[in-house]
C-alpha cells in the first residue's frame, strides 16, 4: 500500500512546517492510519486516528482540528461525506483527500466540495507530508483573510456608528440653539422624539428609521426661531394677524432643513412642514387631506398635541391626562388619522413611561 518511507525532507518542508497543529487521520484501515499519523507526528503534529466517519464527527465535536486527512472509500458514511460535513458545520478545518483508486471524477469532486488536497495511494509519505504542509499554508492564509474581512466589516460598522453619532449631536445642538431663546420646549421636544419613536416601531417601521425619527421629531417646531418674540410668548390669544404669523414656523422650519441628501434631515424637513396639517384637509401649511400628509409628520400630530395638553404652556394650564385624551378622541377623524390614533392609545402606557422620566 505505501511506497519506502523517505524520512529526508528538503529543507523548505522543514522551515513551513507548524508543530502544534491537530490533525485528524480517518481510514478504517488501521495500517494506513497509523502509518500516516506515526509520520505526521515525527515531524512534530499532534494527530488522532478515527476509524470510521461517525467516530471522526465524534472526535470533531470535542476536539478543534486544524486539518483531517480522510479516506474516501470507507465502509458505511465515505469521506466525501465527512467532507461536505466539515465544509458546513467547521469551515476553518482543511481536508486532504485519501483515495486508492485514481478516478479523476472523485478527485475533481473532493475539490469541488472544498478539499485542499488529493492523494492517492499508494503514496509517497514526502507527497502526504507535502500535501499536509501546503493544506496548513493554505488554511491559515483564508484564517488570515477571515480576519481581515471580519475587521474591515467591524470598521465599518464603527464607522458608520460614528458618523450617526456625530449627525445625531448636530441635530441636537442645532434644536439646543432654538431651544435656547424657549427653555420650556426643551423637553417637549425630546419627548416628542421618543414618542415618535414608539409608535414608528409599533407601526413596524425599521429600526435604523425608527431611531431617526427619535432626533428627526425633536426638530419639528424648528421654524419658531423664525416667529417674533412678542407672538411666540404671548400669553393670551392670538390674533388672527398673529396666527397667520405663528403658522409660519412650519414653513420656515421645513425650508431650514432643506435639500439636504441625509435621511435623517429630509425627514426633519417633512415632519416640520406637516406636522400641523389635519386628517381632514383643514389644517396648516398646505391644507393636505388624509394620508395625503406624510406618515411621520400624521405621528408627530398626535404626539405633539398630547405632550402640549398634557403639559403647561404660557397661554394655559396642563390639563390632566383623562381630559386630554377625551378632548383628543373627539378629535379622530377630524384632526387626526384615526387608524394611527388607535396605535397611539396602543402604546400610551409606554408614552407615559417616557412622559415620567423626561420632565420639565
Ligand atoms: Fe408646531
Ligand atoms: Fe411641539
Amino acid at each position: 500500500m505505501f511506497k519506502k518511507i523517505i524520512r529526508l525532507y528538503p529543507p523548505f518542508l522543514r522551515e513551513n512546517m507548524i508543530a502544534d497543529e491537530r490533525i485528524l487521520v480517518v481510514d478504517d484501515e488501521s495500517l494506513v492510519s497509523d502509518i500516516i499519523a506515526q509520520c505526521l507526528e515525527a515531524e512534530g503534529y499532534v494527530c488522532d486516528i478515527a476509524d470510521s466517519v461517525v467516530a471522526a464527527l465524534k472526535l470533531l465535536e470535542h476536539q478543534e482540528y486544524a486539518l483531517v486527512v480522510a479516506d474516501i472509500n470507507m465502509p458505511g458514511r465515505s469521506g466525501i461525506e465527512l467532507l461536505s460535513i466539515i465544509q458546513e458545520q467547521y469551515s476553518d478545518v482543511a481536508v486532504i483527500m485519501v483515495t486508492a483508486v485514481d478516478d479523476r471524477k472523485i478527485a475533481i469532486q473532493a475539490l469541488q466540495l472544498g478539499a485542499f488536497g488529493y492523494v492517492i495511494k499508494p503514496f509517497d509519505l514526502n507527497e502526504m507530508i507535502i500535501n499536509v504542509v501546503n493544506a496548513l499554508k493554505r488554511r491559515e492564509l483564508t484564517l488570515q483573510s477571515k480576519g481581515y474581512e471580519l475587521r474591515l466589516e467591524r470598521e465599518v460598522k464603527e464607522r458608520t456608528a460614528e458618523l450617526h453619532r456625530r449627525e445625531d449631536e448636530i441635530c441636537y445642538r442645532l434644536t439646543a440653539a432654538c431651544e435656547y431663546r424657549d427653555e420650556e420646549t426643551n423637553s417637549h421636544n425630546r419627548r416628542l422624539g421618543l414618542y415618535a419613536s414608539v409608535m414608528a416601531k409599533e407601526l413596524a417601521w425599521k429600526q435604523k428609521e425608527a431611531d431617526e425619527i427619535r432626533i428627526a421629531a425633536t426638530m419639528h417646531d424648528i421654524g419658531k426661531i423664525g416667529v417674533p418674540d412678542s407672538i411666540l410668548f404671548k400669553p393670551g390669544r392670538l390674533s388672527p394677524k398673529e396666527l397667520v404669523i405663528i403658522k409660519t414656523h412650519t414653513s420656515i422650519g421645513a425650508k431650514i432643513l432643506s435639500d439636504s441628501d441625509i435621511p435623517l434631515l429630509i425627514l426633519a424637513e417633512t415632519i416640520a412642514l406637516s406636522h400641523h396639517e389635519k386628517w381632514d384637509g383643514t389644517g396648516y401649511p398646505n391644507g393636505l387631506k388624509g394620508k395625503d400628509t406624510p406618515e411621520a409628520a400624521r405621528l408627530t400630530a398626535i404626539v405633539d398635541v398630547y405632550d402640549a395638553l398634557v403639559h403647561a404652556r404660557i397661554y394655559r394650564a396642563a390639563i390632566p391626562e383623562e381630559k386630554a385624551l377625551e378632548q383628543m378622541e373627539k378629535d379622530k377623524g377630524f384632526h387626526f388619522d384615526p387608524d394611527m390614533f388607535e396605535i397611539f392609545l396602543k402604546v400610551l402606557p409606554q408614552l407615559r413611561d417616557i412622559r415620567m422620566k423626561v420632565t420639565e
